[in-house]
């Protein structure tokens, strides 16, 4: 039986730090709100020689670095964003030229924030299927760039920034013991449209637009959705909450975070937060997390892990897997 195994994970943040109180003398807001509602104490945006493409790049050689891989190992790269370089051609195709891969394929996925977590369950099926051996799963997001900067309800909460993963095809023997993805489960509704998108598109108004939220209506669905996705993965993985050794969720705000994990039955020590740090990066944020807490020490060979988010659409999905 055929498992896919983490061997490297990677991540790349913009240059430039945006601290909460420049915000102050943008919009009517304060640093306090901030950090009240959300958590969120700083985010990175992306400098004019920074794109998706460089960041998702970056974050895919350093999970390289991490595995002892190099670019010719990989035959398969999901890229996810939704905010690429180009309308076409896709970014992940950019990444792969970027590296240097002529061989395998590429292509980019939007989920919006739940972004990773599609693209990480769509390369476990390539990997399981043997349509490929080795995948780069990356998650790179420029939300900057798609940001009403005059709107204190949304560009408060966003940053720029890439994760990245190298999955591996390995056989195994179909234990819950054995490293590697266990569980996955995805979800989308498209009858909440307008409580989170983007005011524009290549086949609407011919130009990117900006993202509009109604902030508390997603938040009154947030934690439901999660919880809702979480247990059918629990069920799909035959675990409970009290076997996991990690909980790494999307990172929009730190009381959707504590709410979920309180619904689960998760103590927050269990929980990877990097929301302070980073914002909101929707498809990059998992990863983000996710690596910082390989990067600690915090999550080891062996611990059992849970991946999450949800997202514009709505989307939402969760995935378990042995690290
Ligand atoms: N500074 C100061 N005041 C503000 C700000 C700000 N930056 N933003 C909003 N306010 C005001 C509002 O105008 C409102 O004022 P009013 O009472 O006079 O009308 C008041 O603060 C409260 O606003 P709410 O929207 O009720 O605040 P809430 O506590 O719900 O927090 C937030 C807002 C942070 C957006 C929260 O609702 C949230 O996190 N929502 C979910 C976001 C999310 O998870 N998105 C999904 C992923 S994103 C993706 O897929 C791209």
């Amino acid at each position: 039986m055929i498992r896919s195994v983490v061997k490297g994970v990677g991540t790349s943040l913009p240059r430039r730090i945006m601290k909460n109180s420049e915000f102050e003398t943008l919009v009517d807001t304060t640093d306090e709100w901030i950090v009240q509602r959300t958590g969120i104490t700083q985010r990175h945006i992306a400098g004019d020689d920074e794109s998706t493409a460089s960041l998702g790049e970056a974050a895919a050689r350093a999970a390289l670095d991490a595995a002892g891989l190099t670019p010719a190992d990989i035959d398969l790269i999901v890229l996810a964003t939704s905010t690429p370089n180009n309308t076409f051609p896709a970014t992940a195709v950019e990444i792969q030229n970027r590296l240097g891969i002529t061989h395998g394929f590429a292509f980019d996925l939007q989920a919006v924030c739940s972004g990773f977590v599609y693209a990480i369950t769509t390369a476990d099926l390539h990997l399981r299927g043997g349509m490929a051996k080795r995948a780069l799963v990356i998650g790179s997001e420029t939300f900057s760039r798609i940001l009403d900067w005059t709107d204190r309800t949304t560009c408060v909460l966003f940053g720029d920034g890439a994760g990245a993963v190298v999955l591996e095809a390995e056989e195994g023997t179909g234990a819950l013991t054995d490293q590697g993805i266990i569980a996955a489960s995805l979800r989308s509704d498209g009858s909440h449209k307008q409580k989170l998108y983007v005011d524009g598109g290549p086949s609407t108004t011919g130009k990117v637009g900006v993202l509009r939220m109604e902030g508390k209506e997603v938040f009154k669905h947030a934690v439901g959705m999660i919880t809702d996705v979480i247990e059918e993965t629990f069920r799909q993985g035959e675990i409970t909450a009290d076997q996991l050794d990690w909980f790494v969720p999307h990172q929009a705000n730190r009381r959707i975070i504590e709410a979920s994990a309180k619904k689960l039955g998760i103590p927050m020590e269990k929980v990877v937060v990097t929301v302070d740090l980073h914002g909101n990066t929707s498809a990059a944020s998992v990863p983000l997390a996710l690596a910082s807490a390989v990067a600690d020490g915090r999550i080891k060979k062996g611990d059992l892990v849970l991946l999450e988010a949800m997202g514009g659409g709505f989307t939402w999905g969760a995935v378990l897997l042995r690290w």
